[in-house]
């Protein structure tokens, strides 16, 4: 990686690319901020693009594509059958994770509903390092059950443990002694785990893992979505990794994998999916059901221009400055915020920085949604949105009693290429200017609950007349300003 030191001592992130194509802004004022979030019942993810300043919701699908990614896409061949451009993409995964078979699907999901559509029958268990919402409800939907093995340590907010994304090795063996390795549909590994707080793995774990599952003949599936992020920390903490070149460090965990599967609207920053294996059998298995959910086997949903752009993505993913702008990024947004004394996940992962709602909005219980509080408040605050990581993003108990989150994050994604310092200064500002003002906010409750996936779609309004007061607050505070 291109190593660059200042001359003032101080330290930024250095970004080793250049913009040439901008997209123009928005950021309304705060009264309409009040007005829209609102209309969008209080959740992130109903709210117009339009009245959205900086787009802190997600990574996925929203990373910038590179000049040759777009320039690939250009190249595309477009049949519905035995189109070049899919033989490009496959040659290209082949090669990226050294598996001998692949198949193609039209997002990260629809690779978790096959899988579990072949794997998981009633009363079968998936322990996994941590589950991400949409593998879960599809495990959950086909009759499994999912075991959360994470290290005790990977659930502390504030740690300088560099692997918190690590399965607990010893709790892992006693899950599958105590289901018997029959009911264990596979184990499910996690890359740069989301819902901790974009948290890695570390390659000594995931071989310790591998080694288990083949002990006991039960397949080990890796979620390599956030896998660019995972290999970034595997290469900077990571004293055996040290001296590998990522394409070597990826090639081992496809040799340590069984399955592997990825969203590509993360890893390749594109907009599709694919799940590989060397394994023959799992491979007709699994490829009965791409034509019945996704498509023709040679394209799985996705575009041809996707699959082109994935392609290339897929290849500069090995190259560690193209991967390292979003760790840097979010190292410095970690870093910023917690000298300030606002609650913030570390030590610094992938994909975005978590604001710690629990303690932030300490005020607020857990059946109010503290996570879901910050992330409305957050937004009048500053027009960004960011996403709740939290009870919201859980599910009921079949009795229909909350379960509540482990942790309560309010995640801003930092989509990568795509944001400037100085808008992330921005973000840090208005977040410093909430936590003073922290003590207005208050909670949040249903008006409109779905039964899956609920943070998706589900409409929520405040307890009590809050948002109008830290309306005001901000007009005194703030006088004409944005
Ligand atoms: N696995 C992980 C680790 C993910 O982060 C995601 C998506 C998926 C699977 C599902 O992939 O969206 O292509 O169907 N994460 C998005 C997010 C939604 O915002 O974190 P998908």
């Amino acid at each position: 990686m291109a190593k660059v030191k200042f001359y003032t001592g101080e330290s930024f992130p250095l970004e080793m690319h250049k913009v040439r194509i901008i997209q123009k802004l928005n950021l309304i004022p705060v009264e309409e901020r009040g007005k829209a979030i609102t209309e969008a019942g209080n959740n992130t993810f109903l709210l117009h693009n339009r009245d959205v300043f900086m787009d802190m919701l997600t990574d996925s699908g929203v990373n910038a594509m590179s000049d040759r990614q777009v320039a690939a896409m250009m190249y595309a061949d477009d049949s519905y059958a035995g189109s070049e451009t899919f033989t490009r993409l496959e040659s290209s995964v082949k090669n990226f994770f050294g598996c001998k078979y692949f198949l193609p699907a039209h997002q990260g999901r629809a690779c978790e509903n096959v899988l579990s559509k072949v794997f998981v029958k009633k009363g079968y268990v998936v322990p996994t390092n941590y589950h991400f919402t949409t593998a879960k409800a599809l495990i959950t939907v086909n009759g499994g059950t999912v075991e959360e093995l994470i290290i005790k340590k990977g659930l502390e907010i504030k740690s300088d443990l560099p692997f918190k994304g690590n399965i607990d090795i010893e709790q892992l063996k006693e899950v599958i002694k105590k289901y018997g390795p029959d009911k264990v549909a596979y184990v499910r590994m996690e890359a740069g785990t989301n819902l901790v707080g974009g948290q890695p793995f570390s390659l000594e774990n995931f071989a310790e893992t591998s080694k288990i599952c083949r002990a006991n003949k039960v397949p080990l599936v890796l979620d390599a979505s956030l896998l660019a992020d995972n290999l970034y920390f595997n290469k900077k903490r990571e004293a055996a990794c040290k001296d590998m070149t990522l394409h070597q460090i990826v090639l081992k965990y496809g040799e340590l994998s069984d399955i592997i599967y990825f969203s590509a609207r993360k890893l390749g920053f594109g907009r599709g999916g694919g799940i590989c294996t060397n394994d023959k059998e799992h491979f007709l298995r699994m490829r009965e059901l791409i034509p019945l959910y996704e498509g023709f086997l040679t394209y799985g949903g996705m575009s041809v221009r996707e699959m082109e752009a994935i392609a290339v993505g897929l290849e500069e993913t090995l190259d560690e400055d193209m991967i390292s702008q979003g760790p840097i990024f979010i190292d410095y947004m970690v870093k910023e915020l917690d000298k300030r004394g606002i609650p913030v996940i570390t030590p610094p992962g992938g994909l975005g920085c978590h604001v710690d709602a629990m303690s932030f909005l300490d005020h607020i219980p857990q059946n109010q949604y503290p996570a879901g509080a910050l992330g409305s408040a957050f937004y009048i605050a500053s027009g960004i949105r960011g996403m709740e990581r939290g009870t919201l993003s859980e599910q009921r108990d079949e009795d229909g009693k909350e379960h509540f989150s482990n942790m309560e994050l309010l995640r801003l994604a930092l989509p990568r290429r795509v944001f400037t310092l100085s808008q992330v200064n921005y973000a840090i500002d208005r977040l410093v200017w909430l936590y003073e003002n922290r003590r207005l906010v208050n909670g949040l409750k249903f008006y409109e609950e779905p039964k899956i996936l609920r943070f998706f779609y589900g409409r929520l309004e405040p307890v009590s007349d809050w948002q109008s007061k830290l309306i005001a607050k901000f007009r005194a505070d703030f006088g004409d300003s944005l």
